[in-house]
């Protein structure tokens, strides 16, 4: 069977475009990668005015910046052997400007193509830095700007969701407390900033809000009643210290993903925790997952993806794709389709 592939891959489902050269080795149990380039083209500015992501404004921008960092990847191209790209979940406008490029990369190339799931791009960002061997099952926890989720995964491309979002996913929620605080867009890191401010000021919080779902025995999530909590909070008082109100937040939106992972660790007995996705660079969570695991005594590794590779990108398109390579797992390009809502599996539980 042959395992050496060469990905290039393709990312636009939200505000980044971004292409990847990658090489992949070692099969299902031993998958090595190596970055020949990896390329991000961030719309963050663009957006910036509106306080978030305008879909026909991002899909104008995603078939220019398409153009200038294909001609950057320039002759890398010609070593390609299968094309990836983000088929959903994401702005189906944006998809599309990928999808479209895709076939024209198919054109050129004539490669297979393989369909890959955002989300399985996020859980595969763990391994592009480093060898790492992952044991399974492994339990994921995927934090983006759009998705929220739990996820169990008994082997490569063997998905299972098993807790998600009722409303807003986390990312969603910190980019909106940034507004609330008159931040930059995107509002996660600002805020968590903020946060690490106030805690390196005071030991003790100033005051605090609910943790979401605590009481729900559910490994589900919420968080659109904490962003109107702050809101109401700031209603109330206007002169509140805006470090404060982010280091409250973020500590309810980080104990609430903290209390279902542990939840779930317990239910699933994974071999492996993985964080995956925009919010897994928060340094809050980073910090108090691993904390949390051995005041229980849990030993299970986790895996975070490096901090380059937490936001979206398409070496991470490149290496999901991979596993389907190995299976012979391809595309038709005609077949090919923006799925906006596309999931990384089936709800189970
Ligand atoms: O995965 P990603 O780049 O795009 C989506 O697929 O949505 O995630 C972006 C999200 C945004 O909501 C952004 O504010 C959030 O990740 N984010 C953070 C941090 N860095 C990025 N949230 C909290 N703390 C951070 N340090
Ligand atoms: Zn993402």
């Amino acid at each position: 069977m042959k395992e050496r592939f060469t990905i290039l891959g393709i990312e636009t489902s939200c505000d980044e475009t971004a292409l990847a050269v990658l090489e992949a080795d070692g099969g299902f149990k031993a998958p090595r990668f190596h970055i020949r380039e990896n390329l991000v083209a961030s719309q963050a500015d663009l957006h910036a005015p509106f306080g978030g992501v305008v879909p026909n404004l991002a899909k104008r921008e995603h078939r220019k910046a398409l153009g200038f960092l294909h001609k950057k990847l320039g002759s890398l191209t010609r070593d390609v052997d299968v094309i990836a790209v983000t088929v959903g979940p994401g702005l189906e406008p944006c998809l599309w400007e990928g999808i479209e490029f895709t076939k024209k990369c198919v054109r050129e190339l004539g490669k297979p193509v393989v369909a890959v799931n955002h989300m399985e791009g996020h859980l595969a960002s763990v391994l592009l830095t480093g060898a790492h061997a992952i044991a399974f099952p492994a339990l994921a926890l995927l934090v983006s700007g759009g998705h929220t989720e739990l996820v169990r995964a008994t082997q490569w491309l063997r998905y299972d969701v098993v807790g998600k979002t009722l409303d807003d996913a986390v990312g969603e929620a910190f980019d909106k407390v940034g507004r609330l605080l008159g931040l930059p867009y995107p509002g996660g890191p600002n805020v968590s900033r903020l946060a690490a401010e106030a805690r390196a000021h005071h030991t003790k919080s100033a005051f605090s809000f609910p943790v979401p779902m605590s009481k729900s025995s559910s490994l589900d999530f919420s968080f659109s009643g904490l962003k109107t909590a702050v809101l109401y909070a700031l209603k109330k008082n206007p002169d509140l210290d805006k470090a404060e109100v982010a280091r409250a937040f973020e500590d309810a939106a980080v104990e609430s993903l903290i209390l279902k992972t542990m939840k779930a660790v317990v239910s699933e007995r994974p071999e492996t925790i993985i964080v995956g996705g925009g919010v897994a660079a928060n340094q809050y969570l980073r910090a108090r997952l691993p904390e949390e695991l051995s005041k229980k005594g849990i030993g299970t590794p986790v895996l975070y993806p490096d901090p380059a590779f937490t936001g979206d990108n398409a070496a991470m398109i490149a290496a999901a794709a991979y596993f389907h390579a190995l299976r012979g797992d391809f595309a038709l390009p005609a077949h090919l389709e923006a799925q906006g809502r596309l999931s990384i599996g089936e709800k189970k539980r």
